[in-house]
Formats: C-alpha cells, sequence, structure tokens
C-alpha cells in the first residue's frame, strides 16, 4: 500500500516537473538542439523589415520589383517569389478556380443571417480584415489560439457541415475570406498575452532540431538561405505567410500547414496535423514576421 502511495506521489509530482518544463526550461534540456537564430535575434515586436538575409528591399515595394532580378535565375530567390502573387500574375490559375468556390461555400454558410461571418468574428459581416489582423488569435471561447482554417473547421461543424483543415473546401474557404484582406498589411500583436506566448513557443520550434536528419525549419530557412535545394532556392521567412493558402502548381491548393508537413517530411521529421499546436504556434511566429507586409490572394507557388 505504501509503495502505491509512494509512486502515486511520484506520478502526481513528476507530472508536475513536466508541467513546470513545458515553460521556457524545456529550452535548456540536454538532448535539444537548435539552429543558430539570425545574428541579433529576433525582436520582441517583430516586422518584415528586420529580414536579417537584406533581401527585403528587393521585395518590400511591390509596385518596384524588379523585372531583371525575377528573370534571373541566380537571383529570383531574392524577390521571395513575390512576382508570383498578385497583381503580377494575373494568369489564370487554381487559385481563382479555388476563390470561386469559396465565394460559393460561404454563400451557402453564411445565409441571409451572416452566420458564418459573425462565427468567424466579423460581427457585422463584413469580412475585411479579418485574415490581415484578426488571425491568429487567442480565442476565449475555445481556450486556445486558433487560426483562420481551425475556425472555418469548427464554424462549418456548428451547422453540421465537414470542412476539414488543409481539404481542398477548407481551403477555398479561407482564400475566399483572405481576399477580402487583399492589399491590407498583416498586423498582428504578439508583444503581450497569449500570443507572446505562442510566439516564443514557435520561435522555439523554428529552431529546433528534430527527426532522422537533426534538422530544424530554421537550418533551411535561416543558415541555408539562398542555397539550392531539390532545385529550389531557399527563400526568407520574413514576409511568408501573405500569400497563403496557395496554389501549388505540382500540386494543389495548399493550406499553410500543410505546407509545414512537406517541409517536415523533407527535413527528415515525422509531420503533424494540421491544426497541431506546435504548428499553430510556428505560425503565430511566422506571421508575426510578416507584420506590415500585404495580404495577396490568391497566389502561385511552383
Ligand atoms: C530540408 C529543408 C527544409 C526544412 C527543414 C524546412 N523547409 Fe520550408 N521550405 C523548403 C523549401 C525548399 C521550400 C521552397 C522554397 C522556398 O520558398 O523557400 C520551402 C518553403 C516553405 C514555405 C513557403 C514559402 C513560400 O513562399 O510559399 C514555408 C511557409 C515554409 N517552408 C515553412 C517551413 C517550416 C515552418 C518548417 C519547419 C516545420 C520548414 N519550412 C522546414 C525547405 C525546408
Amino acid at each position: 500500500m505504501r509503495s502505491r502511495i509512494t509512486r502515486l506521489t511520484t506520478l502526481i509530482l513528476g507530472s508536475g516537473l513536466a508541467v513546470a518544463l513545458c515553460g521556457s526550461a524545456l529550452a535548456d534540456q540536454p538532448y535539444r538542439q537548435y539552429a543558430p537564430k539570425p545574428e541579433g535575434g529576433y525582436s520582441s515586436n517583430p516586422h518584415v523589415s528586420q529580414d536579417h538575409t537584406k533581401t527585403y528591399p528587393h521585395w518590400k515595394d511591390r509596385a518596384a520589383l524588379d523585372p531583371e532580378r525575377v528573370a534571373s535565375e541566380a537571383l529570383q530567390w531574392t524577390t521571395n517569389w513575390k512576382f508570383m502573387d498578385p497583381p503580377f500574375d494575373d494568369s489564370l490559375h487554381g487559385g481563382h478556380l479555388a476563390l470561386d468556390r469559396g465565394a460559393e461555400l460561404f454563400a451557402e454558410l453564411n445565409g441571409s443571417d451572416n452566420r458564418f461571418a459573425r462565427c468567424l468574428g466579423a460581427s457585422d459581416g463584413n469580412l475585411k480584415g479579418l485574415r490581415a489582423n484578426h488571425y491568429p488569435h487567442f480565442n476565449t471561447e475555445l481556450g486556445k489560439v486558433v487560426n483562420l482554417e481551425m475556425m472555418i473547421e469548427h464554424c462549418a461543424a456548428q451547422q453540421g457541415a465537414t470542412l476539414a483543415h488543409g481539404s481542398y473546401d477548407n481551403s477555398a474557404l479561407s482564400v475566399y475570406v483572405a481576399s477580402h484582406s487583399n492589399g491590407m498589411p498583416i498586423r498582428i500583436d504578439v508583444t503581450q498575452g497569449e500570443l507572446k506566448a505562442a510566439f516564443e513557443r514557435g520561435q522555439e520550434r523554428f529552431h529546433l532540431r528534430t527527426g532522422r536528419m537533426n534538422m530544424a525549419c530554421g537550418t533551411c530557412h535561416v543558415t541555408l538561405v539562398g542555397e539550392r535545394l531539390r532545385g529550389q532556392a531557399l527563400t526568407t521567412h520574413y514576409g511568408d505567410v501573405a500569400h497563403w493558402p496557395t496554389y501549388r502548381t505540382k500540386d494543389e491548393l495548399q493550406s499553410l500547414h500543410v505546407r509545414f508537413t512537406e517541409c517536415n517530411r523533407n527535413g527528415g521529421t515525422q509531420p503533424l496535423k494540421p491544426g497541431a499546436q506546435p504548428y499553430v504556434d510556428i505560425e503565430v511566429f511566422l506571421t508575426a514576421l510578416s507584420n506590415d507586409y500585404p495580404v495577396a490572394v490568391p497566389s502561385a507557388r511552383d
């Protein structure tokens, strides 16, 4: 009996310890290895212009995107692929069809009482700005940080519809909602509260080495920026979430979290499910690094 109590006490103490470790203390564990952060680290008030790769001047002013740089195979990565975003890419591609599908689904789910828009956080039914400065956010009702695709799934489920995060229809609806923020700068505040905590966890995750090849997101997107991998030159992680979900010409419409699963797979790490907390945290981190960069959908990527 006594030993059972002791075991139980150990278990309780042990789980207490695990909870305590979940904060920044985790970062100090000896078995955890990190890819180096950019010189000077990240600001507590991150902004797209802090891009350490010095490529930002080449893509910040969309009207002045240099066509010669875009045409140059060796240099086009320095434009962060922004020449593939509207209004530069005005060809009809799968992203436009997704936008149409999103509009159709939205009309169905929204009804005449704006119930879907209200559920997404647009109290007056107007979707403008939702993508640019409302997501990701801490949702008090759900008790966690959520992104737009998670809320689309949640709000559809409330009406008995299945729109799984990562599915074509979920992403199509997300493109449609995002299109109402086109041209608006992304602005999320990660200087306080739950979003600050998510930003910090996301930053840690982004630089944490994992998997068969012991690689972090940062190994590719910070250390190796500009190097070629599988025929693609790696770009900076600044300004990189403004065009999602995107139409992948080799594949199909892709949500940001599905891109993370692809990157995890390329880096030899077991991918997580779209909506998993580490992915949400990384999204918060990356969204803050896009602060002040305009939303641009429907976009296309190779
Ligand atoms: C093995 C190298 C590698 C690793 C590790 C890696 N990525 Fe990638 N990632 C790529 C390549 C290659 C591309 C396509 C070229 C580009 O846009 O940089 C890409 C593209 C992306 C894009 C899309 C950029 C765009 O313009 O559309 C995002 C976002 C991204 N990665 C996030 C991540 C995250 C988050 C992680 C960690 C979970 C990660 N990556 C890990 C290689 C990697």
